[in-house]
């Protein structure tokens, strides 16, 4: 694939003979787009926040406080955007971040998703509430890059089962998400009483891990909403530890990153604990309803502790100047939550693909016509606050 620019003349030449793009290029419509194709009960789980949703707004808010300060006649024709994450190399600086239960809005769900990341090489990182199992997930990806995020058991026999079919399935980089011990107060879903854990969709992780399966009086097909209730309480309701972490480093040997970090002091104390990464995120809003803008916290955080461990980012970020801005102010790569989920609801495999070149375009175009040649060189200095 050459340019992911390229895709901006792609689309004007399909013009040429008649077609439009097959859904919105515009990421703020995406999500409109979605509540017309989607039910309403998978359209609020993907789209609602917790609480009155003043995070989910914040998140964006923090991005509108800076702007970019374009530099001309920097000779930016050709331009870097691939970089090198914790031994992932990537074409851009930009995951697909763990999104449980993607069957709610596509048949094919984390299989389509899998797919879509490969055939341009973006990492993507599969959620333990995945409604495919590891194994199937990782083959629908091949030979893609792909990290596993993990909701943490509370029996650490099966919390070493999982890690070891990630490990054995390919998956390089365990990300171990902290904000979501226990579910958040989300009205949207409440209101539609409305939890897919509870239908089992995004158990396949579990069902078909055989040490859960061996904590089972009966076989998930023969009662599977005892297997449920089980699963949900291994990994909601109760919350770990700092002094949990060694021993999930008993059970794997490549990099793990700590998701769900705002805290300065939790990012340095990450750091102490020997991770490799964190990533500045508040779950897009859906765990604590008030809390700050993710993007606001980026900049100190990077500040303490950025010589000592990765630190990526995510939650809210939309546009190809989000990215920017994130990078600028100090995160080695972005992760994208809701826009891909929406594409997934659009047209599978090929509706993720449309969102992320889309997106990839942005950024490749935003990278050069503001004057700067490689990602990995944007600074605070590019922006200014307004
Ligand atoms: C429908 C949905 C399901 C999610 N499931 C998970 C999950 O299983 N594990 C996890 O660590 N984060 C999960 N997240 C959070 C995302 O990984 C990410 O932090 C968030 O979506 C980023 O914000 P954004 O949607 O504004 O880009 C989920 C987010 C959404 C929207």
């Amino acid at each position: 694939m050459g340019r992911f620019g390229d895709y901006q003349n792609e689309l004007y030449l399909q013009g040429l003979a008649g077609a439009v793009p097959p859904f919105t290029t515009d990421p703020g419509k995406l999500e409109d787009a979605a509540r017309q194709v989607l039910d309403p009960k998978p359209f609020g789980y993907v789209a609602g926040g917790a609480g009155a949703g003043a995070t989910v707004r914040a998140n964006r808010e923090a991005f509108d406080r800076w702007r970019i300060v374009p530099r001309m006649l920097t000779d930016a024709t050709d331009r870097r955007l691939a970089t090198t994450v914790l031994g992932t190399a990537m074409p851009a600086p930009l995951l697909l971040a763990p999104v449980g239960v993607q069957t709610i809005v596509h048949p094919d769900g984390e299989l389509a998703t899998a797919r879509a990341a490969a055939s341009l090489g973006v990492p993507m990182v599969l959620s333990t509430a995945s409604s495919h199992s590891i194994e199937d997930v990782a083959a629908a990806n091949g030979e893609g890059p792909r990290w596993f995020q993990l909701y943490w058991p509370h029996d650490p026999e099966v919390c070493a089962s999982l890690l070891s079919r990630a490990k054995d399935a390919g998956y390089t980089v365990l990300v171990v998400t902290l904000d979501t011990w226990t579910l958040a107060w989300r009205p949207t879903d409440l209101d539609h009483a409305y939890l897919p854990f509870l239908n089992g969709e995004g158990m396949a992780c579990a069902l078909s891990d055989p040490v859960f399966r061996s904590r089972l009086d009966k076989a998930p097909e023969d009662d599977l909403p005892s297997a449920i209730l089980r699963w949900l309480g291994m990994v909601n309701g109760a919350d770990h530890g700092w002094n949990q972490l060694p021993a999930l480093r008993e059970h794997w040997d490549g990099p793990i990153v700590l998701k769900g970090i705002q805290h300065v002091d939790d990012a340095r104390r990450a750091a102490d604990a020997g991770m490799d990464g964190i990533v500045v995120s508040n779950h897009g809003g859906r765990q604590v309803d008030g809390a700050v803008g993710s993007l606001d916290v980026l900049p100190e955080i990077a500040a303490a502790v950025g010589d000592r461990l990765e630190v990526l980012f995510d939650s809210g970020v939309r546009t190809g100047a989000d990215i920017v801005k994130a990078l600028a102010l100090g995160a080695r790569a972005v992760l994208l939550g809701r826009p891909y989920v929406y594409g997934l609801a659009h047209g599978g495999e090929d509706g993720v693909r449309h969102v992320l070149r889309g997106l990839l375009a942005d950024l490749d175009m935003t990278v050069g016509l503001s004057g700067n040649r490689a990602v990995t060189a944007l600074h605070p200095g590019i922006l200014r606050r307004s």
